[in-house]
């Protein structure tokens, strides 16, 4: 062991530091703040209704004056950035997705509503065909494959409504090759050069998004229509992590902003990767999976939930993220309140 990095025993103790809790305060590396966090919102149709999401207890999709209200929650705790996922009217979904660039689909209506309420709140939309594609997928379905360039053409339509709608920032989570650079083009062009694009840049095939896909609605599209029965000839394979860094570097080149590793709590490794590799702005998404694992298990008095949750998104900050798209956003930021009120006084 290296004599700079730590002296011999007795010289050096470590548990020096960690004898009090000001100590502790005073040498700790990384701090979660309410800065950092992105919440998550579902969608559905409808007025005054809320709709629970099975496998995700606790998360609800909200009807578009609830999404109001919660947007409201949002900006008073301080959370800078909301991202809105609808659930699609089954009777909507097409093979072409077409749904996705009609301005008066649920996200631009929700976001132009928000947006006259809360300018101030920033307001994120995924760009991908699947909660619109009555196949379940993210691109267009042509036979047994999905098309990319196709798709690129489709995903571009989709991010131009969205960021007439009045988006701020568009969160392509297709994974099809040359869309951010397409994507960017069209936003230059129409003039909405200010529209941040956070890219779902290293975003694997993963099992984890299952109780996502109950939430939007793709799960009965996706494996029984047509095409693919799974994602895995655009989303990344789980063994991988060179090629996570390269996915990023074409997408930083293009013209991403900002750029996400999902899912997160088990590819903290590509995290901390991609942080050192670029020093670009770097989130993390603890997806639905990683939700419902902590709920069952706190839920069966197994974990203590409220400890698991901030060590979970504490863990983000210690591998090189600078934010977390979460579920638990409005919790934590309450949380974090109230810690700092306890400090304070
Ligand atoms: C789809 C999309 C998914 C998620 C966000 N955008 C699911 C998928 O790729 O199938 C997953 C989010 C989560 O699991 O919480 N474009």
């Amino acid at each position: 062991m290296n004599d700079f990095l730590a002296g011999a025993f007795p010289r050096t103790r470590l548990r020096r530091a960690r004898a009090a809790d000001w100590r502790r305060r005073l040498v700790q590396e990384t701090q979660i703040s309410v800065n950092d966090l992105i919440w998550p919102i579902f969608l559905i149709e409808g007025r005054n209704h809320r709709e629970p999401v099975g496998a995700m207890p606790g998360v609800e999709r909200l009807t578009l004056d609830l999404a109001l209200r919660a947007a409201e929650d949002a900006q008073n705790l301080g959370i800078p950035c909301v991202a809105l996922f609808p659930a699609t009217d089954p009777a909507k979904k097409t093979p072409g997705g077409e749904e996705a660039w009609n301005p008066e689909n649920l996200v631009c209506q929700a976001t132009r509503m928000i947006k006259r309420e809360f300018p101030e709140l920033g307001i994120m939309e995924d760009v991908a065909l699947d909660p619109y594609s009555s196949d379940g997928h993210d691109g267009l379905v042509r036979g047994d494959q999905v098309v990319n360039d196709e798709s690129v053409a489709c995903l571009v339509k989709q991010a131009l409504a969205q960021a007439e709608a009045g988006a701020d920032v568009l969160g392509p989570s297709d994974m099809m090759d040359g869309r951010i650079g397409a994507i960017r083009d069209a936003l230059e062009a129409a003039g909405h050069q200010d529209v941040l694009i956070l890219s779902y840049a290293a975003k694997y095939a993963s099992a984890f998004y299952g109780p996502f896909r109950e939430a939007v609605g793709a799960d009965s599209a996706l494996g029984r229509k047509a095409g693919p029965k799974d994602k895995k000839s655009y989303q990344m394979n789980p063994c991988n992590t060179d090629e996570a860094l390269r996915e990023v570097a074409q997408d930083l080149a293009e013209g991403a902003d900002m750029v996400m590793v999902k899912p997160g709590m088990p590819y903290l490794d590509i995290c901390r990767r991609v942080k050192d590799a670029f020093k670009a702005p770097t989130y993390a998404y603890q997806v639905s999976g990683e939700y419902a694992m902590i709920e069952a298990a706190a839920a069966h008095g197994w974990l203590d939930r409220q400890s698991v949750i901030l060590e979970s998104i504490q863990a983000f900050k210690r591998a090189g993220c600078d934010g977390v798209l979460t579920y638990y956003a409005p919790e934590v930021a309450k949380w974090l309140r109230q810690e700092q009120g306890e400090t304070r006084s």
